[in-house]
């Protein structure tokens, strides 16, 4: 039986999304009703790069690695981390509220050098696993973080669900304790969040936890290690 993701807030059932230019030059979507963007808008691309590739990925010695986002949306992390060609890499996303076709093809426009690999990313079906470049291996699932089942753990987590105040549900303790036992021994959670709640939640899930400096315009972020 498949369990209807947990959470149901503005930002997933408004379906209005402005593409919107960051400061960076790369694009986001911002949803006006919850005053959300999918990404920075000080830098949707070196958001995603210094967050996750750089305190995320780089951080791990995995070799293969294996890495799980929570949160697909645009899929712009999927593409970043496809430009990572040191070592294999084996890549799932969740995206239990996927962008419409419309929108997502925006998105892909605005891309100037990578629109071949966003489109390739989402034209291929859910649940298929394909190798989207020699080094890089990539399947997509359409299911929340709770509802998602696994016997291979991850080295990585990508944390990139929206901000604990529109989506508090997806920082709970609970969802911590999930990300923790979808983890290797050693394995690292990363997220652009900073929120003491957050760390809080970690920590008791088990997690030793670190505050470092943030992406330009935010001051921290968080890095766990399990
Ligand atoms: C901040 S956006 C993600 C940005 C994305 N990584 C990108 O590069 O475009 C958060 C995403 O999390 C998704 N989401 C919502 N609930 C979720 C859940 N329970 N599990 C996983 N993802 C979820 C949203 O639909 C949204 O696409």
């Amino acid at each position: 039986m498949v369990r209807k993701p947990m959470n149901n807030s503005t930002v997933n059932k408004n379906r209005t999304r402005e593409l919107v230019l960051t400061e960076d030059g790369s694009f986001t979507f911002f949803i006006p009703e919850a005053e959300e963007t999918y990404h920075s808008i000080h830098g949707a691309d070196q958001e995603g790069k210094f967050v996750f590739i750089e305190q995320g990925l780089r951080a791990s010695n995995a070799s293969p690695v294996r890495i799980l986002e929570v949160g697909m949306g645009t899929g712009l992390n999927v593409v970043l981390t496809t430009k990572e060609s040191s070592r294999l890499v084996d890549y799932v996303t969740l995206e239990p509220f996927p962008i419409e076709e419309a929108k997502i093809n925006e998105w892909i426009l605005s891309r100037v050098s990578d629109a071949e690999m966003a489109q390739r990313i989402h034209d291929m079906e859910w649940d298929a696993t394909a190798q989207l470049t020699p080094q890089f291996q990539f399947r997509k699932v359409k299911l929340g973080v709770m509802e998602f089942q696994t016997t291979a753990l991850f080295d990585v987590i990508y944390f990139d669900a929206f901000g604990p105040k529109v989506e508090p549900e997806l920082w709970t303790l609970e969802v911590m304790q999930k990300c923790f036992d979808l983890l290797q021994p050693g394995g690292i959670w990363v997220s652009y969040c900073a929120k003491g709640e957050v760390r809080r939640n970690l920590q008791a899930a088990g997690f030793k936890v670190e505050r470092l400096p943030g992406p330009p315009g935010k001051r921290e972020m968080l890095r766990a290690i399990k």
